[in-house]
């Protein structure tokens, strides 16, 4: 089996809200999105690496990136479900997919390695998390508390995601709910089947508004401590 990583980065990134899309934003003078493939692209047991772009994308192939060897990109889609699902097709079903975020410049190779570790150990599919720390308040339409959730067992859902295509692909094709597909592992929690969860660094955010590109800054200019 291979290993392919697949990199969504069809977004707009609506919420931050920047002229152009989040992941071509500059952080340490390198865009969010080459930090994010850095890990991927450096790891040798990687073989390729597949970034989803929108079908009008205007910065991916200027960057130097785009002609790294196991680059490749796809046109991605509507949803992030499509955007992954269009990388998933070009891929062997035997092979081993890791998908993630291209709004996660964090990401170490640290965490990638002890996820693919645990995938082959457990011949499992597993996805990288964090605990929850808060305390957690369920609310009612108006903002008024109804309950704490309980927070022992409650995960911050990070990526990337490692599954063996097949079983991704067909979790993915069979959903019939694809606006609850936020992640790769819903789509197989769906459909009943089991995924591990590997604890991750809690620095692995994703750049989803504004204020999240200065923590994002401050965790780069860290390095993997
Ligand atoms: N993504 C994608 N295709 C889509 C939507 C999202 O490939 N149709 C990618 C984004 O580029 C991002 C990742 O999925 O790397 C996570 O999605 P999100 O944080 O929601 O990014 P955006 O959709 O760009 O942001 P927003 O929802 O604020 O517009
Ligand atoms: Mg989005």
């Amino acid at each position: 089996r291979q290993l392919v990583a697949v990199i969504p980065a069809a977004g707009i990134g609506k919420r931050v809200g920047a002229t152009i899309p989040k992941q071509y934003l500059s952080i340490l003078n390198k865009t969010i999105i080459e930090h994010s493939l850095a890990p991927f692209l450096d790891l040798p047991e990687i073989k390729r690496v597949i970034v989803s772009l929108a079908e009008n994308d205007q910065w991916f192939a200027s960057l130097p990136v785009a002609k790294h060897p196991k680059i490749e990109t796809v046109v991605g889609g509507a949803e992030r479900v499509d955007s992954v699902l269009a990388a998933l097709n070009k891929i062997d079903s035997d092979d081993y997919v890791l998908v993630h975020d291209a709004a996660r410049p964090c990401i170490t190779s640290g965490d990638i390695n002890k996820l693919i570790h645990n995938v082959k150990a457990h011949q499992q599919g597993a996805i990288l998390a964090s605990k929850v720390r808060d305390t957690m308040k369920r609310s009612d339409a108006s903002n008024s508390i109804l309950n704490t959730v309980e927070r022992d067992n409650l995960w911050h859902a990070l990526t990337p995601q490692m599954f063996i295509n097949q079983s991704l692909m067909n979790a993915i094709k069979e959903n019939k709910q694809p606006e609850k597909v936020t992640d790769e592992a819903s789509a197989l929690e769906m459909s009943g089947l089991p995924v591990n969860i590997v604890e991750g660094r809690s620095d692995n955010l994703k750049v989803t508004r504004e204020e999240d590109l200065k923590l994002a800054a401050f965790y780069l200019s860290q390095g993997e401590i």
